[in-house]
């Protein structure tokens, strides 16, 4: 039986299972891009259950030097961790002395909402005391939407039957922090999470407390407000605490409000942030209004997606849980980006990888486009870390974008399949065209966008070379792409496509900007030293990029991937999967396998320059030798099985992205939601099975409808306009929702939208 009923906007959990509770804490988590809350209990743990305690603060952690066995030249130097900061939504309850807890009290009809259009989690259910009384418990918690600092709880009890005297009890303490797995590299297990407590104050229905990182110079504020019980606040020796006791009869109710609100700044950037906390949370505006404003944000981003899928209520609900968290917990402001796991959970520490440009940015750029610039606008944020990466590692010119990072600086120890990772520069190059593209946003160029650019192509350029053993090709050697199974290779031809891509661009976006923004151009080529002639480099190595050929129809996704010793995959025990915690590095880079196909990924984003039949054969190919040890990788299979007309193996791999999470296929949603992937299924719908394509001005698609769904839709924005694509068995209906009107193609055929 499902886990979760298959609601169309509502995750539910009936009942209460201790065994879930981790995964779930993920499930239920609440974000605004700014402050995340994992979905924690009120009342905290419940006896015999495992619970993963969070709260976040996008952008904010805490660093520590990398302790290396042994060191070298350019290694990373220090971890950046996301903080579990204070907790501010405990809300712990007590009837005539006896403590709630899940794990022990009589506690019936529990359940919990995810509300996905509200932007809710709510809570309910009747407890039966040991004092006789049956209280019936309605909590709610949202994190604002529209109010970057804030976050907001209430509960409403009623005392159905009996009477009973009634404590409840909200705190602000330090997290509770709890260990991860020391053999799984994809969690943070071993680092001293723990921050300072500084002051911690109680006043009237105000309780706040300070906290600072250790390291990295943050300094961190919560407030709570209570309103609507008259209660007492104090401040103890390393919390803050408000309470209140009631005497209640059968009958009587009691309604309580939390305005929760936190503030981070680094480095005193604000010297009176304490007060200002404190002051934000006084005025936060009632429960009430919050629902709200919560309401409209969330219906805007709703239309803007308009997704349906008529006919699988599993799969819509899924997609939608996907979505929903993919907005939640990107940043906002242009300092903060998105995490791999969100504002979820501490896997992989809260940083950033490529998955925000591969994958998240394609959803946002045609469902958000602000949005999506403030993401891009961070990579502009982080350049000059990224300028001197490159020359700590000896490039002269350009900027090397950290593989893993929150504030910039590269944070993977393990650098062959950490810094060797050269992609990402050209994935942020190719999400600055793909935006540039849809948008026509000139001024993000020329604030931004060019200065990218082209300073990821300075790094291309200055990495490669015209190698004459390769006939005077332009080379790119030692890298490692996205398919961590394979490191340190010559001419990966996923990033060489990349880099071919990144060359073309910063020359024509340059020109362009020459052409239509003068003033902004010369301002650029004085900031950054650009002269034309670089451009006429990068069009020569662009030109001729080498791409290793095919044997017998297949093409090696590095110079070297056919000369690995074959690895059948019905060879490998299902329980040594993932791959990477059960193989030493060593014996997976020898042999022809992967984790995500390097080849596909290619396939799916530069289509134009491979024939169906070439693609044909090569899915056939990576298909028998890719692990999906990355969440990564089915949805990009997904999409290219639809493309070459294998309706039912897309649809396969579809299905099985789409509820990675909700379902907890890798067993691993308990460390955090894996963002990467739950884009990756907005894609496999657009791009899998509507076949949306777009470059240069042209957009097309070619929808096809797997025989299990009745009709599918979605609105793509794209040049100013909202376009609403509905499909079913008969065929496709494009309806243009707002702009101008625009030629678009539909199997190849002109069809003009007015
Ligand atoms: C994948 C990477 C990805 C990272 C974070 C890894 O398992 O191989 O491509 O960037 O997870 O999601």
């Amino acid at each position: 039986m499902a886990k979760f009923p298959y609601q169309p906007w509502e995750i539910t959990e009936e009942g209460f299972s201790p065994r879930d509770l981790r995964e779930n804490e993920s499930a239920f988590a609440l974000a605004n891009g700014f402050i995340g809350l994992r979905g924690n209990l009120e009342e905290g743990a419940a006896a015999g259950a495992e619970t993963i305690q969070g709260s976040f603060l996008n952008g904010v952690f805490d660093s520590e030097p990398i302790v290396y066995g042994e060191k070298a030249y350019g290694y990373a130097k220090n971890h950046e961790t996301i903080c579990n900061v204070m907790d501010a939504k405990s809300l712990v309850l007590c009837a005539d002395g006896e403590r709630l807890d899940l794990g022990v009290s009589d506690v019936r009809e529990h359940r919990r909402v995810l509300d996905m259009r509200a932007g809710t989690l709510r809570r309910s259910f009747t407890w039966h005391t040991k004092g006789g009384a049956v209280l019936r418990i309605e909590t709610a918690r949202l994190v604002s939407l529209a109010r970057q600092e804030l976050a907001a709880a209430c509960l409403t009890l009623r005392c159905e039957e009996g009477a009973c005297t009634l404590a409840l009890q909200s705190a602000i303490a330090p997290a509770v922090i709890a260990e991860g797995d020391p053999n799984d590299p994809r969690n943070a297990a071993g680092k001293d999470r723990s921050l300072l407590t500084g002051r911690i104050a109680a006043e009237g229905a105000l309780i706040a407390m300070e906290q600072k990182t250790k390291n990295s110079g943050f300094t961190i504020c919560c407030a709570v407000e209570h309103r609507g019980l008259d209660g007492h606040a104090e401040a103890e020796a390393n919390r803050a605490v408000w309470t209140a006791e009631r005497k209640l009869a059968a009958g009587e109710r009691v309604h309580l409000e939390k305005s929760i609100c936190y503030t981070a700044s680094r480095f005193e950037e604000e010297s009176d942030q304490w007060e200002k906390t404190g002051e934000l949370c006084r005025r936060a505006p009632d429960f009430d209004t919050l629902l709200q404003e919560q309401r409209k944000t969330l219906d805007a981003f709703w239309d803007g997606a308009g997704l349906d899928i008529q006919g699988d209520d599993a799969l819509l609900q899924g997609l939608r849980f996907n979505l929903f968290h993919i907005y939640q917990s990107a940043g906002r402001d242009g300092r903060r980006n998105i995490a791999a796991k969100g504002l979820t959970g501490e896997g992989y520490e809260g940083h950033t990888f490529w998955d925000t440009e591969a994958y998240i940015l394609p959803v946002f750029i045609h469902t958000d486009p602000a949005l999506a610039r403030k993401l891009l606008e961070y990579r502009y944020a982080i350049l000059p870390r990224a300028r001197e990466r490159a020359r700590e590692l000896g490039h002269s010119k350009g900027a090397l974008y950290a593989w893993r990072t929150i504030d910039g600086e590269e944070c993977s120890a393990y650098f062959p399949a950490g810094t060797a990772q050269y992609h990402i520069d050209g994935d942020i190059a190719h999400a600055v065209c793909e935006y540039f593209d849809a948008t026509m946003d000139l001024d993000f160029l020329a604030k931004y966008g060019a200065e990218i650019l082209v300073e990821t192509a300075r790094l291309y350029y200055d990495l490669g070379f015209f190698s004459a053993a390769k006939g005077g090709r332009f080379v790119l050697n030692c890298v490692t792409g996205p398919d961590e199974y394979n490191v340190m290779v010559n001419n990966n031809v996923y990033t060489n496509c990349v880099a071919e891509e990144n060359f073309r661009s910063a020359g024509e976006a340059m020109h362009l900007l020459q052409r239509q923004r003068p003033i902004d151009y010369s301002r650029l080529c004085a900031d950054i030293g650009y002269t034309p002639g670089e451009a006429e480099q990068w069009r020569e190595a662009a030109d001729k990029m080498y791409y290793p050929a095919p044997v017998d129809g297949i093409y090696p996704q590095d110079d070297d991937f056919l000369n690995r010793k074959p690895w059948p995959l019905d060879t490998i025990p299902a329980d040594k999967h993932p791959l990477l915690i059960h193989y030493h590095g060593l014996t997976i880079y020898r042999h022809q396998v992967c984790k995500q196909a390097d080849l596909i990924l290619a396939m799916t984003q530069y289509g134009e320059c491979w024939t169906l039949e070439e693609k044909k054969k090569n899915f056939a190919f990576y298909d028998s030798v890719t692990t999906h040890d990355s969440s990564l990788s089915m949805a990009v299979f997904s999409i290219l099985a639809n493309e070459i007309g294998e309706i039912g193996t897309g649809y396969d791999y579809f299905m099985s992205s789409a509820r990675l999470d909700l379902d907890d296929m890798h067993h691993n949603t308990k460390d955090g939601l894996h963002m990467a992937n739950m884009a990756g299924t907005w894609t496999g719908l657009v791009r899998g099975f509507g076949g949306m394509r777009c470059r240069r001005g042209e957009l097309s698609f070619a929808p096809v409808c797997p025989p299990q769904w009745q009709g599918y839709a979605f609105c793509v924005g794209y040049r100013g306009r909202t376009i609403r694509v509905s499909v079913n068995a008969d065929g496709a209906k494009y309806e243009l929702l707002g702009g101008e009107p625009i030629t678009i193609r539909s199997h190849g055929e002109s069809v003009e939208l007015k």
